[in-house]
């Protein structure tokens, strides 16, 4: 039995899908914080299950006849390595045979604030005697391309990424090389650094949304603390607005290059490129902006 955690949030739904192509439905469970918002995932024929990263009993309950463990990472800063914690507890309780961490991009030396908790959690990990995989995932491509509408109505592309090379990827590729690891032999002891295939700055995205939209959105870097400003004046919390400046500064240093091509070999498949993932977000609504 496959266990996904996070299978209701937007990477486990894809991972879902995808291991429903190369696993019996009836091999793999859904772990979810709400059944009631998980209806579709359990009319495909899957278990779904409730449990929470903050309460062990319910992780203990859902591991039930566990095999693998897919941990997706926990989305509330300064709680995840308890919360990590809780579940690689509750993967030695059940005696999974594999446990699968979707961390960051070079965990173990990256200056990115994101890095502390996966550092941590990935240390609890090789100390729990469980065999584990860890997907060292770089940033999602649709963080940066959710910022089109923005970009649309202000007639700029701002960041302060500088001319710093990212090689992100879809999470459509992130998924499928969890479900390459799931379902595959050999992965175990393996600690991955997935990124994508291509590596572009952030002026190369301005440029690809300028051309795909025939509107001139060139890029504008700002300082660090200019970004910040501009981020919580358009209404973000002061918390991420420092954690996203933060992360582009360190992206500017490098922080999320990557040149190994690990993820297009685990995937088997070139990764999805920056114009596929710009081009979606346009058709999805991504671009309607009335400005
Ligand atoms: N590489 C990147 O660029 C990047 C960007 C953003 C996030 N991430 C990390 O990657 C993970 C997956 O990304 P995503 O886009 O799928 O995020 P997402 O759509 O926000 O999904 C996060 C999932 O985590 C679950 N979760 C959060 N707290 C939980 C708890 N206490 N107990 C049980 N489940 C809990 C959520 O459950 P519910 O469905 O019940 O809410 C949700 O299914 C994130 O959680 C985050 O750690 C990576």
């Amino acid at each position: 039995m496959i266990i996904v955690t996070g299978a209701a949030g937007q990477l486990g739904r894809i991972v879902i899908a995808k291991l429903l192509t190369k696993v019996p439905a009836n091999q793999i469970v859904a772990l979810v914080r709400d059944p009631a918002k998980a209806a579709d995932l359990a009319a495909t024929g899957i278990q779904v299950r409730a449990a929470n990263y903050n309460e062990p009993a319910t992780l203990d309950a859902a591991f039930a006849g566990a095999t693998k463990v897919l941990l997706i990472s926990g989305t509330e800063f300064g709680q995840r390595v308890q919360q990590h914690r809780n579940v690689i507890e509750a993967a030695q309780r059940a005696k999974v045979e594999l446990l699968v961490y979707t961390s960051v991009l070079r965990a173990d030396t990256s200056p990115m604030v994101v890095a502390v908790e996966h550092r941590e959690t990935e240390a609890l990990i090789k100390a729990s005697g469980l065999h584990y995989t860890i997907l060292r995932n770089s940033w999602y491509t649709e963080n940066y391309t959710a910022s089109i509408p923005s970009a649309l109505q202000h007639g700029a592309f701002i960041s302060c990424a500088g001319e710093g090379k990212i090689s992100s990827a879809a999470r459509e590729d992130y998924a499928e090389a969890a479900v390459a690891v799931l379902t595959q032999a050999n992965h175990a002891g393996k600690i991955y650094e997935l990124g994508g295939d291509e590596a572009y700055t952030l002026a190369d995205l301005a440029a690809e949304i300028s051309r795909q939209t025939g509107k001139q959105i060139p890029y504008k870097n700002l300082t660090q603390a200019e970004y910040q400003s501009a981020l919580v004046a358009a209404g973000l919390p002061e918390f991420l607005a420092e954690f996203l400046a933060s992360s582009d500064a360190d992206a500017a240093q490098g922080g999320l290059f990557e040149s190994g091509r690990q993820l297009s070999q685990l995937i088997g498949r070139p990764t999805t490129s920056l114009a596929s993932v710009v081009k979606a977000t346009l058709e999805n609504g991504g671009g309607n902006s009335s400005h």
